[in-house]
């Protein structure tokens, strides 16, 4: 295109550098210049900026979705073809609250669509954002042979330049890694390749609104030009000025996000410190809560207190089961191994996990005491997925703790608002109920595993009535101590009086 200006002799034009001057002001890749030949001027053309998203998972689809949601041209592509048809027919793989909403309204305008061709895929978008899995390795370290395997597509398919954005979570040096390779693959294609890290902070269960309303946006890059680009793709998230999905409108009025600009090692290495705080952070509040049990103190109040303390603050410090799920124990234990590779003795993230392994098993000590004999008894659970709003079974506590209570001859009865298909293959001695009120029926002990909302409402009169013994231990501290015995219960959770 500027080929062009230069060909019609126009380059020095005033009203071309005006306009080229705001074009790069705003972007270099999302708006245009094109040359009117009738009028011999040059008319600026907003475009729609075209981004990629290889990998369909949680976090695929939520930045494939929400971006497009801003107004981005969105490609998403998966190698799972099953998933891709899943979403071609407009269902979700995953549940995931208000997601169905926003890929729904970005099809429906034709923002968004699903490619199972990567090739093309690949080649649709200016940014391509990798949001494949990264599943731990036998030896804690993270499997980035899917990332490798996505670098070499995209070296050998790409015939523009690409900015390559890292989304998934990698260790720091995965950049590096990624820019070599692409060099390597790309070596015949003359195509040029910058890479950037694009850390997400997404919970599972407020992914779609952790995405629109995030705290921050940390961007790792090498060049300015990355930067830009990368601001552009964010700026509707950064000004806030998109129609939001989730408030009809409404958006709560907190803080525009903060725009951090780093290294790509820094990026990575934000995220694995981020996490890995977090999980810390949750084994501290365990281990509090065991002393706050065997000195007679309450965790809610110890929690509160010193939560208050600006410096510490009340958030994910909540005592229970532990922390579950596909992020903060995988990255717990990549962050680890990350250390050793590099020579740091970051033993107290160890400790951290030895923690965490251990909750399941207080928690049957528990178990054992208040029912005297597991073998043989029916017990209810409350709660498959590692945590409330969403479907996500992988690495829940609460499965494990089912399976243990299996293990010791407990006939058990579970009941999830969400995860019970997924759980169906891998709980094959365990008797699904309909609802919380069919896993009480009969059963001399009932177990809350995840806080669902809807568990705290449900009416605990009639699960007093249905019980064989009005018997209820919370892993969660979802109740009330005083509300449960009001209601008649022996009540048992984490870190409170019994
Ligand atoms: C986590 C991080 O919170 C996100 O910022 C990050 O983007 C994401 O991992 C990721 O790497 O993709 P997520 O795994 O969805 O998000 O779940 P969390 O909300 O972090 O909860 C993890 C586990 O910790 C759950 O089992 C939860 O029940 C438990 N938890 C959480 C506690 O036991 N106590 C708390 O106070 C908070």
């Amino acid at each position: 295109m500027f080929g062009l200006a230069f060909r019609f002799g126009l380059e020095n034009s005033d009203h071309y550098r005006k306009i080229r001057n705001r074009n790069h002001a705003r972007s270099e890749s999302c708006c245009n210049l094109k040359l009117d030949l009738k009028r011999k001027k040059f008319i600026y053309v907003e475009q729609t900026l075209k981004i990629s998203v290889i990998g369909a998972g949680y976090v695929g689809l939520v930045t494939g979705g929400c971006l497009a949601g801003v107004g981005h041209e969105v490609v998403c592509t998966d190698n799972d073809l099953e998933k891709l048809k899943t979403l071609e027919s407009g269902r979700l793989p995953i549940y995931e609250p208000g997601l169905d909403v926003v890929i729904a309204e970005a099809r429906k305008e034709g923002r968004l669509s699903f490619r199972a061709n990567m090739a093309d895929a690949i080649r649709a978008g200016d940014a391509i954002f990798i949001c494949v899995g990264t599943p731990p390795l036998p030896n804690g370290s993270a499997d980035l042979s899917a990332i490798d395997h996505v670098a070499r597509l995209v070296a050998t398919e790409a015939r523009s330049p690409k900015l390559v954005v890292e989304k998934s979570t990698v260790p720091a040096q995965t950049g590096q890694e990624l820019k070599r390779a692409l060099g390597v693959y790309g070596r015949n294609s003359g195509v040029k390749f910058s890479v950037a890290s694009n850390p997400e902070f997404l919970r599972e269960g407020t992914a779609v609104e952790d995405f629109l309303h995030p705290d921050r946006i940390v961007i790792g890059v090498e060049d300015d030009a990355a930067a830009r680009q990368l601001r552009e793709i964010y700026r509707p998230v950064l000004e806030r000025s998109f129609h939001c999905p989730i408030h009809a409108g409404k958006c709560p009025d907190t803080a525009l996000p903060a725009w951090l600009v780093t290294t790509i090692n820094s990026a990575e290495l934000i995220k694995h410190a981020s996490n890995s705080f977090l999980a810390l952070k949750i084994s501290y509040a365990n281990m509090v809560a065991d002393q706050a049990e065997r000195l007679g103190a309450d965790i809610d109040e110890v929690v509160r207190a010193v939560g208050m303390d600006a410096r510490i603050g009340t958030s994910f410090f909540r005592p229970g089961l532990g922390f579950g799920g596909f992020c903060l124990p995988k990255d717990l234990q990549a962050f680890v191994h990350l250390a050793e590779g590099s020579g740091v003795d970051f033993s107290m993230l160890k400790e951290a996990e030895k923690i965490n392994k251990k909750r399941i098993e207080n928690f049957m000590v528990k178990i054992r005491r208040a029912l005297w004999v597991v073998k043989g008894k029916p017990v209810g659970v409350l709660g498959l997925a590692f945590k409330p709003n969403t479907d996500d079974i992988r690495f829940s506590p609460s499965i494990d703790l089912v399976q243990q209570l299996v293990a010791e001859g407990a006939r058990v009865r579970v009941f999830d608002p969400e995860a019970m298909e997924r759980a169906k293959a891998i709980l094959p001695d365990v008797e699904f109920a309909k609802t919380a009120y069919d896993a009480a029926e009969g059963s001399e002990a009932l177990i809350i595993a995840t806080e669902w909302e809807q568990f705290h409402n449900l009416d605990w009169n009639r699960i007093h009535g249905a019980m064989s013994r009005p018997l209820i231990l919370d892993g969660r501290n979802l109740l009330s101590p005083s509300e449960m015995k009001s209601h008649g219960f022996e009540y048992y959770s984490v870190g409170r009086p019994d």
